[in-house]
């Protein structure tokens, strides 16, 4: 059995129970279905059948090591918005040409060491950083690998925090803009352009931005080829959503379709760097009922021990996230507002859900917390970073331990 699924009395991964992995290593914890993992990576890579493409998973969404070894042995190459995401990748045995580096801000530290490793590329964000990245691989007798990250001024139509293509969002160079510097970037001696890049944002769950996107970008490869500049590769970002709710989003045929056809007549390699609809579905936070207290007339609180330190997306974004009790108790459903044990009124996981009875001690799951969970948990009322668990082939371990109170004060005097 693939991924999570259950019978009545226990919720398992990859068929391992929940409870028993909970139990062992106790909760709020992270577990992850490497089965899930595999198929999903592998659906994507299928769905650009013969098409020259590369995935470059990003790291942003989940970077613990064991994941991503996972991940590269299937294939895969990098996605990173950070130095520091940079170099886990290469403790992890990537190479520096399979590593794409992306973000908004990165510090003259980091273009220097980009530029000495010869990434295969630095996706520059503005003609500032363009301008510093040549003058640091002409001071250092390098080439720069760059591709310029386009602001396609598209509407992803996701989450206003999660979307990114719009030109009042702080992310890329306008096309108008990219099209003036394009004739310039031919034959330059510490400078090459190697791709075009864009990304529209995150939880994309309708075809039109992507249309949109694959579209712009393929006019820009055109100018570019006008232009004099041969590139290598189109990067066609991440952004594709997953299903929280049961609702449709697009499949990864229909994602991988639309970029292909738009970019086939330049005959050029597709790049796309997927995040969370790879690792989404692969995890769930398990979490224990810590107390139960009546709310409404016809609602309880039901208190748990996993809250936005743990799993930020819904505080952060009003994110939804199915919670479904690890072990269902007979009995009508309840109106439960699961919350986080965090001092915040904000710290709600799940608003009035309908579940089975839940009694003080219970187990939940919360799913589809495998991207944007872990990483983005936090410390917040020194609460320790939860472990993660990786369940493969019928076996689980720990693939990152909870920390310690050590762990905890060990940075300060
Ligand atoms: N490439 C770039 C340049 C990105 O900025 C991102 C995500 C990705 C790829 C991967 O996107 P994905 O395939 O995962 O949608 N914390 C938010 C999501 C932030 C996404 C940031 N950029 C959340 O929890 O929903």
């Amino acid at each position: 059995m693939i991924g999570f699924s259950r019978t009545p009395e226990d919720l398992s991964c990859d068929g391992v129970s929940l409870s028993a992995i909970a139990a062992a290593a106790g909760t709020p914890i992270y577990v992850y279905s490497a089965a899930t993992l595999r198929q999903r990576y592998r659906d994507l890579d299928a769905a650009f059948g013969e098409y020259p493409h590369a995935i470059h998973y990003a790291f942003k969404a989940n970077s613990t090591r064991a994941l991503v070894a996972e991940l590269k042995v299937l294939g895969s190459a990098v996605d990173a918005v950070s130095m520091w995401e940079v170099e886990v990748a290469l403790a992890v045995g990537f190479t520096p040409r399979q590593i794409v580096f992306d973000g908004v801000g990165k510090s003259d530290a980091e273009l220097e060491r980009a530029v000495a490793l010869d990434l295969k590329a630095i996706n520059v964000e503005s003609s500032g950083e363009l301008a510093r990245v040549e003058a640091i691989a002409a001071r250092t007798g390098a080439v720069a690998r760059v591709a310029i990250r386009v602001n396609p001024d598209i509407d992803a139509k996701s989450h206003p925090h999660i979307s990114t293509g719009l030109k009042i969002n702080k992310f890329g160079i306008p096309a108008d803009d990219v099209l003036a510097l394009l004739p310039g970037l031919k034959d330059r001696a510490a400078l090459r352009l190697v791709a075009l890049h864009v990304h529209v944002g995150s939880q994309i769950t309708s075809m039109d931005p992507i249309r949109g996107a694959a579209a712009r970008l393929a006019d820009l490869a055109r100018s570019a080829k006008r232009a004099g500049v041969t590139l290598e590769y189109v990067d066609a970002g991440g952004g594709l959503g997953i299903s929280y709710d049961g609702g449709p989003v697009p499949s990864f045929g229909e994602y991988a379709s639309a970029f292909v056809d738009e970019i086939r007549a330049l005959r050029l390699p597709i790049v796309v760097e997927p995040g969370r609809s790879i690792i989404g579905p692969a995890g769930a936070l398990v979490a224990r009922v810590l107390d139960l207290k009546p709310r409404t007339a016809s609602s309880e609180f039901a208190v748990i021990d996993a809250g936005m330190s743990e799993l930020m997306r819904p505080a952060l974004y009003d994110a939804f996230h199915l919670i479904e009790p690890v072990s269902a108790r007979t009995g009508g459903l309840k109106q439960y507002e699961i919350v986080g044990p965090v001092c915040e009124s904000g710290d709600v996981v799940g608003r009035d859900r309908l579940l089975t009875p839940l009694a003080v001690g219970d187990l939940v799951a919360i799913r589809d917390a495998g991207a944007y969970g872990a990483v983005m948990a936090s410390n917040y009322n020194r609460r320790p970073l939860p472990a993660e668990v990786l369940v493969d082939n019928g076996t689980w371990r720990v693939i990152r331990r909870r920390q310690t109170l050590d762990d905890l004060l060990a940075l300060e005097t």
